[in-house]
């Protein structure tokens, strides 16, 4: 029932009080019949894994951005507001009236694209450990450059973690003179060097549903989708965003499985080929999976030492607890089919501890 998928993503938003708050009396509001159950129209059978409960709050957000719910504006913070939980949803109602139609064909057509670049920090040190494992098990003295192939790139926010610079305490790793810096909150570190950046040789990136972030349209929609009142990823994306302008790098319009069928066609040399994918496993169908996992292992058998092929990932898995999640970074790599866990951490990839481990 969507009043019950409401639930569980304001369940999920419990770092972002007015998300959580404007969730849960939208549930509430559904189970009424009220106004949300005119925007949610349509909406009633989504599956689960296309959270409409994300997807209303982000249309509503996408409104406040634009500038088109001034009175509401006033609790979100991503336009200088602060919210006022106590009267949020007294003030969401009268937007939510007078943009129904509006919001309803949003929230139909879009899907959940959260292109999150605090996900590069795991990814840089993924990376890292990858092209030296890869480098030691092919007799090489320096680490391998990386092809970068990432699938459900969104935005492809994720596909400069080269051009980032990565604080950790007194340590900065990356791309020391970047404008973009993040403070990764490590606990541990990969394990490898890290005083040189990663070297990437070239980089890809597909999705279903590309966001393209040289346009207005593309920005404000991937905005929409960051949690109002969380000001440390606003602003992660908006400097995302400006290093992207900077060094664009086009998102190809593709299903997973094809595209990497097609990236992987024949072994790469002096390289270290890398696929990659971040929270997109829960959005990717059975069989899309299955052809992915195919592809893949079709790639691996004709890897060799000096054309390896990794898979690095960064997805969740449910812990006891059914209301958190554990986000893992997973490494495999090829010819020698090593498993790794490197490490774990929040779904943003931030904080994160590493602590390598064998992955069966
Ligand atoms: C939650 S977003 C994550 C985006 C990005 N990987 C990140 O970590 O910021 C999930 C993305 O996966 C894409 N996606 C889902 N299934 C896909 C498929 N079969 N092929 C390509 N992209 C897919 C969606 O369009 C969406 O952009």
């Amino acid at each position: 029932m969507l009043a019950e998928l409401f639930l569980d993503a304001a369940r999920a938003c419990r770092d972002s009080p007015l998300n959580r708050t404007l969730l849960v009396a939208a549930a509430d509001d559904l189970v009424r019949g009220g106004v949300t159950a005119r925007v949610m129209a349509g909406a009633e059978c989504d599956r689960r894994g296309a959270v409409p409960g994300l997807r209303f709050a982000g249309a509503v957000h996408r409104l406040v951005l634009e500038g088109r719910a001034p009175g509401l504006a006033e609790h979100y913070p991503t336009v200088g507001g602060e919210p006022r939980l106590a009267t949020l949803w007294q003030d969401a109602l009268p937007v939510l009236h007078a943009h129904a139609d509006e919001l309803r064909a949003l929230i139909g057509r879009s899907v959940v694209q959260t292109n999150e670049p605090g996900r590069s920090a795991p990814l840089f040190g993924g990376l890292q450990v990858a092209a030296h494992l890869a480098a030691e098990a092919a007799g090489r003295r320096t680490p391998f450059p990386v092809r970068l192939l990432e699938v459900g790139a969104s935005g492809g926010l994720n596909l400069r973690p080269h051009r980032i610079a990565y604080r950790v305490g007194d340590e900065v790793y990356g791309d020391v003179g970047s404008p973009f810096t993040m403070d990764v909150r490590w606990t541990g570190r990969p394990g490898v060097d890290l005083s040189h950046n990663v070297r990437l040789a070239r980089r890809a990136g597909c999705d279903r549903h590309p966001v393209d972030v040289s346009t207005e349209e593309g920005r404000l929609h991937l905005s929409s989708f960051v949690w109002p009142d969380q000001k440390l990823r606003w602003e992660r994306l908006q400097a995302a965003l400006e290093l992207a302008r900077l060094d664009p790098v086009p998102v190809s319009r593709a299903n997973g499985p094809e595209w990497l069928a097609d990236q992987l066609v024949r072994p790469e040399r002096d390289v270290l080929t890398v696929v990659w994918h971040s929270v997109i496993w829960q959005y990717v169908s059975p069989a899309d999976r299955a052809m992915g996992r195919a592809v893949l292992a079709d790639a691996a058998a004709r890897a060799t030492a000096t054309a390896p092929l990794a898979l690095l990932v960064f997805e969740s898995r449910r812990t006891p607890d059914p209301d958190r999640y554990d986000f893992q970074l997973l490494l495999k790599l090829w010819p020698g089919g090593e498993s790794l866990r490197l490490g774990a951490g929040g779904g943003h990839g931030i904080p994160f501890t590493w602590d390598t481990q064998p992955w069966s």
